[in-house]
C-alpha cells in the first residue's frame, strides 16, 4: 500500500471554477480505505466492471476502480451530474472522451497514473495529455533510449553523469507520453521524431515536431512535479493556457 504518498500540491479553493482557458491537474493516491473503493466501485459501468474484474490481484483491481471511480467523480462535478451517469466512448487507440451526458469538445480530460499516484488533466480548451511517472533506475534505459528517442537525445542522456540520467530519461519518456497521449495515438514508433527538451534544469518544451519547429512551437508542455519520487508532464496544442495543480481534498 503505498499510504504514505508525499503529495506536493496544495488543496483546491472551496470555490474552484474551470476558466475557459484553464487547465486543472488533480493528483491523489490510488490506495484508498476499502468504504471508499467501494463507493467508486458503484458509480462504474458494466464495461467497466468486467475490466476490474480481470485483474489477478486485489491491490491492481482496487487500484483500477480507484482510477476510474475518481475520474467520474470529478468529471461529474465538473459537468454537475451523478458519477454514475457518465458515458464514454473511446478513440482507435483507446483514449476515452465523454460520450454522454455532453459531447466530448465540452471538457477534455486526460489520467495517468504510475505507481499509488494518479493525476487528471480537466479543461474546456482542447484535447490534452498528461503522464506521470515514478523516478526509478530503469535497466534497459540505453535499449528504450534507442528505440524512442533521437540519436541527439540519447546521445545527450548518455553523457550526463549517473546522478542526472534517471531525472532526465523520465523527462524524455513523459514528456513523449505526454504528447502522444494528447493526440490520442498510442503508438510509440515514431516517437523519436518528437523532440524535447529533457536536462533536468531547463524548462520542459518541444524542440521538433517531425523535424518542424515551428508546429513545435504551437503546442505547450509543462513539468509536473505531484508528489515526492514522481514527475510528469502535460502537452497540449494550445498556448497560454493557465494550469492550476491540486490535491483532491478527499
Ligand atoms: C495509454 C498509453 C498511451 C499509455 O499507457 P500507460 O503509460 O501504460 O498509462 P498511463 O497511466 O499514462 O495512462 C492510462 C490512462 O490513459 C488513458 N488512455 C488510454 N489509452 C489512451 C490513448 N491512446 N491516448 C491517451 N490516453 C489514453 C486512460 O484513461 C488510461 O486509464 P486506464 O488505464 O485507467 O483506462 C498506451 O497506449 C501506451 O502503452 N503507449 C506507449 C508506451 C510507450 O512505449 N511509450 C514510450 C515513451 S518514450
Amino acid at each position: 500500500m503505498t499510504l504514505d504518498l508525499e503529495i506536493f500540491w496544495p488543496f483546491p479553493p472551496v470555490d474552484w471554477r474551470l476558466g475557459p482557458r484553464e487547465v486543472h491537474i488533480w493528483a491523489t493516491a490510488l490506495d484508498q480505505p476499502s468504504a471508499r473503493v467501494s463507493a467508486f466501485s458503484d458509480t462504474l459501468s458494466p464495461d467497466e466492471h468486467i475490466r476490474a474484474g480481470r485483474f489477478h490481484f486485489d491491490r491492481d483491481r482496487n487500484r483500477f476502480i480507484v482510477g476510474r471511480g475518481w475520474l467520474r467523480a470529478l468529471l461529474g462535478q465538473y459537468l454537475g451530474c451523478a458519477p454514475a451517469q457518465l458515458r464514454f466512448d473511446y478513440g482507435n487507440r483507446g483514449k476515452p472522451a465523454i460520450s454522454s451526458p455532453v459531447g466530448p469538445e465540452s471538457l477534455h480530460f486526460n489520467l495517468a497514473h504510475s505507481d499509488g499516484l494518479v493525476i487528471l488533466a480537466v479543461t474546456r480548451l482542447c484535447s490534452v495529455g498528461a503522464d506521470v511517472e515514478q523516478v526509478r533506475r530503469i535497466d534497459d534505459a540505453e535499449a528504450i533510449a534507442e528505440r524512442f528517442f533521437s540519436a541527439q537525445e540519447s546521445a545527450g542522456l548518455k553523457a550526463l553523469p549517473a546522478c542526472r540520467q534517471s531525472m532526465a530519461f523520465f523527462n524524455l519518456w513523459t514528456r513523449k507520453e505526454a504528447w502522444l497521449k494528447a493526440t490520442g495515438k498510442g503508438i510509440a514508433d515514431s516517437l523519436d521524431r518528437v523532440e524535447v527538451s529533457f536536462l533536468p534544469d531547463q524548462p520542459a518544451r518541444f524542440l521538433r515536431l517531425f523535424g518542424n519547429p515551428n508546429t513545435a512551437q504551437e503546442w505547450s508542455l509543462l513539468e509536473l512535479a505531484p508528489a515526492l519520487g514522481f514527475i510528469g508532464a502535460l502537452a497540449l496544442p494550445a498556448l497560454d493556457a493557465q494550469i492550476r495543480c491540486w490535491r483532491w481534498p478527499h
